[in-house]
């Protein structure tokens, strides 16, 4: 089984490729970084490794930029489709969405089969690269997340660890429900997907997947991390409207992930056992 991982540098990337080239043959891309987006280059690349598995990693994560450039729909969007009318029948993509596909005005988590409705350009680049994948791809995966979080790349916990860290004001929505998920939960449940890889199977599914345990507010999960990190500095709630960032969010985003837990069980850990240990790696 030869898989090409996409977007390598990237947080969960990274974590991807520490985690599964122990155990699979893995290939990245060392030749075109940035350009790998153009489309000779994606086929010259596709080309050489022949993959029987894609796991895109690639995306524009930047959600206020998004409503200011093009970037979004170039990487989320329009690459995808390329992608699209390039690989074969037989080469599973699993790809990554988002919770911000939603709007989040229900009440309780979103199933699969709740109807899309996103309120920023991010959100509306990655579904609309989730439908290039469903109406050109003949075997995917596509497993939406939410607040990804580990110790390297850029993410909320290492960013509120940094402003804690150097005694910083502190201001954080209170209005906004997730689940936070640990990059190394979702990079096990990917090699439990491979693991369970067979050639001969063409799948077709959508899955939702965050970390085990309560949904919680960027503020709620804020004073968290104070607290694990031993600190007392004054952290202020305010309400998205107060904060008046570019992007629209959410305001409930909680993704309900039964069916992908059932179908691959694995060890589970609570999300707040792996902020846990998060914290300590960025403090080491
Ligand atoms: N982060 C979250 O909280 C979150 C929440 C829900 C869903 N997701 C989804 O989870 C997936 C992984 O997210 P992440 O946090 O790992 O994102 P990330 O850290 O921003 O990584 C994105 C990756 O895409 C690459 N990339 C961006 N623009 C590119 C371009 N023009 N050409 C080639 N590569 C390009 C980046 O390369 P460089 O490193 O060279 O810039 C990086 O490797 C994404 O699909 C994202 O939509 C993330």
């Amino acid at each position: 089984m030869k898989v090409l991982l996409l977007g390598h540098n990237g947080q969960l990337g990274k974590i991807l490729k520490n985690k599964l080239q122990k155990k699979i043959n893995i290939y990245v891309d060392k030749k075109y970084n940035k350009k790998i987006i153009e489309k000779k280059n994606f086929i010259n690349l596709y080309n050489e490794i022949k993959p029987d598995i894609i796991l895109n990693s690639i995306a524009y994560t930047k959600v206020d930029n998004a409503e200011k450039n093009n970037e979004a729909f170039k990487i989320n969007s329009n690459f995808i489709e390329e992608i699209g009318k390039i690989i074969s029948r037989e080469t599973l993509f699993v790809h990554f969405s988002t919770d911000y596909v939603f709007d989040g005005l229900k009440k309780n988590p979103y199933l699969i089969t709740d109807n899309p409705k996103p309120i920023n350009n991010y959100g509306k680049s990655k579904l609309e690269g989730e439908k290039y994948i469903q109406k050109l791809m003949n075997n995917y995966i596509i497993i939406r997340t939410s607040a990804l979080f580990s110790s390297s790349g850029t993410n909320f916990v290492k960013k509120m660890c940094e402003l804690i860290d150097n005694n910083k004001e502190i201001n954080v929505v209170n209005d906004q429900y997730f689940v936070p998920t640990p990059c190394d939960d979702l990079a096990n449940i990917v090699y439990k997907i491979l693991l369970n890889y067979n050639k001969k199977d063409i799948y077709k599914d959508l899955f939702h997947f965050v970390g085990s345990g309560s949904s919680l507010s960027w503020y709620e999960f804020a004073k968290l991390i104070n607290k694990n990190l031993g600190s007392r500095n004054k952290i202020t709630s305010i309400s998205s409207y107060e904060l008046n960032l570019p992007a629209k969010r959410p305001k409930y985003s909680v993704l309900s992930d039964k069916l992908i837990r059932n179908k691959y069980s694995f060890d589970e850990q609570s999300w707040e056992i792996f902020l846990k240990h998060v914290i300590k790696e960025i403090k080491s």
